[in-house]
């Protein structure tokens, strides 16, 4: 049986040809869009459409540097995978995934929330559960100790308990353990259950800085703009609570040379922090982690 399109219905369209100009098409495009049932959809559709004409014209755009675009976009889908989500790489050398965590977060921000830092394209499902103050590295990671004293409370500083707290950190060689064959499956990761009085817990190793991943279109773009492509060192945090709105951000050593020189704009305000030195060597970050009141949201999870 031939199905119908639900959008195949007669259409209320003039019937007559559009003006060859471009504000005459643009009028043709946002009519095409008016009934598109969802007004959230209508209104993100309508917007998008008049800014991408908007940019097309202002650039003057030819037709062999739409389809460099379109191609770059494939190349983009192709590039996603198990190993590596590109997708979220491009969102993040643009510096989209930041401003969307700060628009989210405007509420939480004006009450003294913590910061929002974007997720980026490592954080793995199934990260494995384990009791507060448990050892995340194996014993062969090399590198400085670092003690994660952590506590989840409310804007007004209420303990949080029972929060999952989600951690992932590069090794001191620069490298995610999916992206190292010398790493153990989930090293520098783990999920934990904050206590009664919000805390939560582990021992690790100091994180080093790093490049992101250039085999890839985004690789070849950064290259054309001769950016900078090193993340300072920094642990990823993910706090999901019934009744809060769900937190990522991540935790910057502020005495990392590339500190201030982050290639996806994540190293925001209170975000870089200094690890303070113990008498053994080693380091301790004290951390709070401040909750808005709302709704719990699983956030996409980019690798398996
Ligand atoms: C990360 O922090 O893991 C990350 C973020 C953006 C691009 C690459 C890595
Ligand atoms: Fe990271």
């Amino acid at each position: 049986m031939k199905m119908e399109h639900p959008s195949n219905v007669a259409s209320d369209q003039p019937r007559q040809p559009i003006p060859a100009t471009p504000e005459a098409l643009l009028s043709a495009v946002l009519a095409s869009n008016e009934r598109t049932a969802d007004p959230r959809l209508r209104h993100i559709l309508d917007s998008l459409l008049r800014h991408l004409h908007a940019f097309a014209s202002e650039v003057q755009l030819s037709y062999a540097e739409l389809e460099e675009g379109i191609d770059f976009l494939v190349q983009i889908g192709k590039a996603t995978g198990p190993e590596k989500h590109e997708g979220i790489l491009l969102a993040d050398i643009l510096g989209l995934a930041t401003l969307v965590g700060l628009i989210d977060a405007k509420k939480a921000l004006a009450a003294g929330g913590t910061e929002p830092a974007l997720i980026g394209p490592f954080w793995r499902a199934n990260q494995p559960l384990r009791p507060n103050g448990a050892q995340i590295a194996s014993a062969q990671t090399p590198g400085d100790k670092l003690f994660v004293d952590g506590r989840v409370v409310s804007l007004d500083g209420h303990p949080i308990p029972n929060a999952r707290v989600e951690t992932w950190q590069a090794s001191p060689g620069g490298l995610y353990e999916n992206q190292d064959p010398h790493q153990e499956d989930m090293n520098l990761r783990a999920r934990f259950e904050t206590d009664e009085d919000g805390r939560f817990s582990f021992h690790s190793v100091r994180p080093a800085g790093y490049a992101v991943p250039v085999d890839g279109p985004c690789g070849k773009l950064l290259g054309l703009q001769r950016r900078d492509i090193m993340r300072p060192a920094h642990l990823h945090f993910i706090v999901l609570a019934e009744g809060y709105k769900t937190l990522a951000t991540q935790i910057f050593d502020a005495d990392d040379p590339n500190a201030y020189r982050d290639v996806v704009f994540g190293a925001v305000g209170s975000l870089l922090q200094h690890f303070d030195v113990q008498e053994d060597g080693g380091y301790v970050l004290n951390l709070e982690l401040k909750l808005e009141p709302g709704t719990m949201r699983v956030p996409l999870c980019p690798l398996p």
